[in-house]
């Protein structure tokens, strides 16, 4: 089985990450993070809790940090929810957070896993900069890591030039892909535009909807309405962007995109432009990439096969 570390900001379309990892048979998610972001900490470490519970996953789930490494945290409770899972009420949790920082498990798990540990992050990247203070051959340890991050030389969602994982925290942004350039190894990203390609619309919200008797159906498809209601109103139609599932199940399967090597780091400076990713596409820094970059992103396929991961996994 392939080993996996997921830090979150569940978050709508972090909860659909978890449960995709949750129905697939190969992949063993050996822990949980959680990052403050889409709804604080308290709330993000509930939902991460309260999902792994219904999901039946055992992983340990670790409370990672309360706010960035500099500025104090933004959050999204128009867009995720005042809790963070929409519509979606979640009962009451038998399960108690790991006694490590989120930090602590990034370090225990990749000395646990030298080589093998896929990590993946589909929220700020605060814990995984914190994790590199204590062990800054990372890079090295895990056998991947794979971001949901960025509009590279592209529109924002959050400023005019910045996406909301990169935007809530810059310096962890900046500090982990300088030091997967320094270890000549590249991050796996998934930016904006590849992910905004994975857009649901009423036909897959119906068959969320229908997806099965098992009580997370229902938390995901109460979450997924709140969803398209905010897009609605953020004037993009009846639809949804589902960022973070595309990232993690092109982390396990390799597939549904290809990539194209890239050199990136995080405006941090900029008075306007803060937390914008520039790509070096002409090679002006004359730096190795440090980036593997999804592009050719195949939505139909993707969808189809998130929600037949989801049907066989959640449907009996
Ligand atoms: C990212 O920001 C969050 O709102 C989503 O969960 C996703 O990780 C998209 O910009
Ligand atoms: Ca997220």
């Amino acid at each position: 089985f392939l080993p996996v570390l997921l830090d979150c900001d569940p978050g709508i379309d972090d909860a659909f990450a978890l449960a995709y990892l949750a129905c697939r048979d190969d992949v063993e998610t050996v822990g949980v993070v959680t990052t403050a972001g889409n709804v604080g900490q308290d709330d993000v470490l509930r939902n991460a809790l309260g999902l792994t519970e219904l999901l039946g996953m055992d992983a340990p789930v670790a409370r990672g940090a309360d706010a960035p490494l500099v500025e104090p945290v933004m959050t999204a409770e128009e867009t995720h929810g005042p809790h963070g899972l929409g519509h979606a009420q979640l009962g009451d949790c038998g399960r108690h957070p790991d006694g490590r920082s989120g930090a602590q498990l990034w370090v225990d798990l990749a000395r646990k896993y030298p080589g093998e540990l896929v990590g993946i992050v589909t929220g700020p990247l605060t814990n995984l900069a914190l994790a590199l203070r204590e062990e800054p051959d990372l890079p090295q340890l895990l056998r991947g890591l794979h971001v949901m991050g960025g509009a590279i030389n592209h529109r924002g969602n959050t400023g005019p030039t910045s996406e909301w994982n990169i935007a809530v925290d810059p310096e962890a942004g900046h500090e982990v892909f300088e030091a997967w350039g320094k270890a000549s190894k590249r991050v796996v990203l998934g930016a904006l535009q590849a992910t905004e390609v994975i857009r649901l619309d009423e036909r897959d919200r119906r068959a969320v909807k229908e997806l099965g008797e098992h009580p997370v159906v229902k938390v995901l498809a109460d979450a997924l309405r709140f969803y398209f209601e905010f897009h609605e109103a953020d004037g993009l139609g009846w639809c949804a962007y589902l960022h973070d599932p595309l990232v993690v199940a092109n982390a396990v399967t390799g597939r549904f995109a290809t990539t194209r090597p890239l050199a990136v780091d995080v405006e941090l400076t900029g008075t306007l432009t803060r937390g914008q990713t520039v790509g070096d596409e002409m090679g002006r820094w004359g730096k190795e990439p440090n980036v593997d970059l999804l592009c050719d992103v195949d939505a139909e396929r993707f969808i189809e096969h998130l929600i037949s991961t989801l049907r066989e996994g959640l449907g009996a």
